[in-house]
């Protein structure tokens, strides 16, 4: 599988200053292209995706959220049928901060998947365990949970989708996990998915996030440990994130 690279801007960046890094970034590929060696995928805010979608070269165009209806009153959302107009491929569902400080919960979290699953989206599902949970030695039961809460119940698998384990300590505080520890969670995730899905789900990536940077990208993304990264504070710089994607 090749590496699966998402750079999360959060909420960072105005429509100027995403100009202003794709007309960077696209000079780098330019350059040097990335080829098919990777799947790069950037997660502007909401406002600037017009912007880069229509500038972006080498890499997919990704939304950091979606609400799971496609028109209607719902003051201050965004649906897929906006962001299919923009090119979105993919779109984050359950992100930890969206989970912990918007207090979005699985059973909607499941409704945004299945929405955006069937307006042809890739969803990338976040999932991960707190540093308390941790301590407390429930890291697979949470993410069981997590996963369950999205996944659980179905028939049958529901088509392309990105799994992404952010354990939510690691992410923002320079301290990322080991990459043993990452591989550990990765496996768990996996040994789900293929009870699941069966040999279907053995072709969803499932990525790390959290605390990624250019230096430590080669632990995280090799087999046997992850599929990918999901890369918040070090793809803010368009230069950072290229040779992080280029480390990888
Ligand atoms: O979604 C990416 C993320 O939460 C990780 O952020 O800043 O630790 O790379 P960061």
């Amino acid at each position: 599988m090749k590496p699966w690279l998402g750079a999360n801007w959060k909420m960072h960046k105005t429509v100027r200053e995403a100009r202003e890094y794709v007309a960077r970034w696209n000079s780098l590929v330019e350059e040097s292209p990335l080829g098919e060696e990777a799947e790069v995928v950037l997660f502007p805010p909401f406002t600037a995706l017009a912007a880069v979608g229509e500038a972006l070269v080498g890499a997919s165009l990704g939304a950091q959220d979606v609400y799971p209806e496609d028109q209607g009153a719902f003051t201050g959302e965004i649906s897929p049928l906006m962001l299919a107009e923009l090119g979105v491929r993919y779109v984050l569902v359950g992100h930890s901060e969206r989970r912990h400080i918007l207090g979005e919960e699985d059973a909607f979290l499941r409704r945004k998947f299945d929405a955006l699953v069937a307006r042809g989206f890739v969803p990338v599902l976040c999932v991960g365990e707190t540093a308390e949970e941790r301590r407390a030695g429930r890291t697979e039961e949470v993410l069981l949970r997590q996963l369950e809460g999205v996944l659980g119940g179905r028939e049958a698998f529901p088509g392309t989708f990105v799994v992404a384990y952010e354990p939510v300590w690691a992410i923002g505080t320079g301290t990322p996990a080991t990459p043993e520890d990452a591989a550990q969670a990765v496996a768990r995730i996996r040994t789900y998915l293929h009870g699941r899905f069966g040999a279907a789900a053995d072709g969803v990536p499932v990525v790390y996030g959290g605390s990624v940077d250019p230096e430590n990208v080669g632990g995280f993304v090799r087999p046997g440990v992850s599929d990918g990264a999901l890369v918040g504070s070090k793809s803010l710089e368009a230069d950072v994130f290229y040779r992080l994607v280029r480390n990888a």
